[in-house]
């Protein structure tokens, strides 16, 4: 059994904790304000979410594992959590999505501390105290000891967490998935619309740029895996909104910068044009 605070109890937060809990941890929920009775509709059923609720970052005690599962841009907030709950022997695991999960904490915490993870576990929240798991939850870690005791800790939770030592390919492959994500932002249409052949066409172009600069990264992606994404969309629920989508209709802050935003940034490192991008980046955070 481990010691494990999760900063940001939010929809994926919501499911790891009570996987964790399900699995026989020591479980501390770590929000930013009082979350009352929580129900997580996990895939194996609902379950209560019993665990202690921390709402001062200064009340914190040094854990095994700090989970970060906040949003992207919530990263200077769950940081004032770690003096508290951060130890010489503690490992931090940051749960988000992009390719820039170290880059995004060494302002805090040294990077041999920091444990990056692909997280691909559909979730949300419909209701304040309810969440639900919408499909399997996967994880992809960087291999090594630290990616070998993530992987230990997720024994039995019912998600399926493994250690590559390709974790490049793995996080920009799930950028190629997430790029054209802005589109439905900037439109408020749910996945759909991807069914429009123009939209297809353009969705096709804004994953085309995340790749090149992905393989620029040293990512290994199949040449198919713009087409493979888009038939995987139209294959999908019409109705589906995606979180840039959701918190944009929300009047919430959006992850764009860490999505569209970072495949802009790493273009021009390497010289790789990415107007698609760049323009969805632009634009949504303009709004
Ligand atoms: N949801 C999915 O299906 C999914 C799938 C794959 C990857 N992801 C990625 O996973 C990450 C988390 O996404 P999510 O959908 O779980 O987001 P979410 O539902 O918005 O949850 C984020 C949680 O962080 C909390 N939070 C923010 N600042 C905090 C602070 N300073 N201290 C403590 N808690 C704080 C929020 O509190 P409030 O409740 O007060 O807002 C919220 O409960 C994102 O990077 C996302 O892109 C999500």
């Amino acid at each position: 059994m481990s010691n494990i605070a999760v900063i940001g109890p939010g929809a994926v937060g919501g499911v790891i904790a009570a996987s964790l809990v399900q699995a026989g941890h020591d479980v501390t929920l770590c929000a930013r304000r009082a979350i009352g009775d929580v129900t997580v509709a996990l895939l194996s059923g609902d379950i209560k979410l019993v665990a202690p609720v921390l709402t001062d970052p200064t009340q914190g005690r040094p854990v095994d594992w700090v989970l970060v599962t906040t949003k992207a841009y919530d990263a200077a907030g769950a940081a004032a959590w770690f003096p508290s709950l951060v130890g010489p022997a503690t490992l931090v695991a940051i749960l988000q999505n992009g390719v820039e999960h170290r880059e995004r904490f060494v302002p805090w915490l040294a990077a041999d501390k920091i444990v990056p993870v692909m997280v691909d576990c559909p979730a949300e929240r419909p209701l304040p105290g309810r969440i639900v798991q919408r499909g399997p939850g996967k994880m992809v870690v960087p291999a090594g000891e630290d990616g070998t005791d993530f992987v230990q800790l997720f024994a039995n939770s019912g998600l399926q967490v493994s250690a590559t030592a390709d974790f490049t390919s793995a996080v920009w492959r799930k950028l190629c998935l997430n790029a054209p994500g802005a589109i439905n932002a900037l439109l408020l249409k749910p996945t759909g619309v991807f069914h429009d052949e123009a939209i297809g066409r353009l969705a096709l172009v804004m994953i085309r740029e995340c790749l090149a600069v992905g393989r620029a990264e040293g990512a290994v992606l199949e040449d198919t895996l713009a087409d493979q994404l888009l038939a995987g969309f139209r294959a999908a629920p019409r109705d589906g909104i995606n979180s840039l989508h959701a918190d944009r209709a929300a009047g919430r802050p959006m992850e764009v910068d860490a999505r569209n935003g970072a495949i802009v940034r790493f273009g021009r490192k390497h010289g790789i044009p990415t107007p698609c991008n760049e323009m969805a980046a632009t634009l949504l955070a303009t709004m």
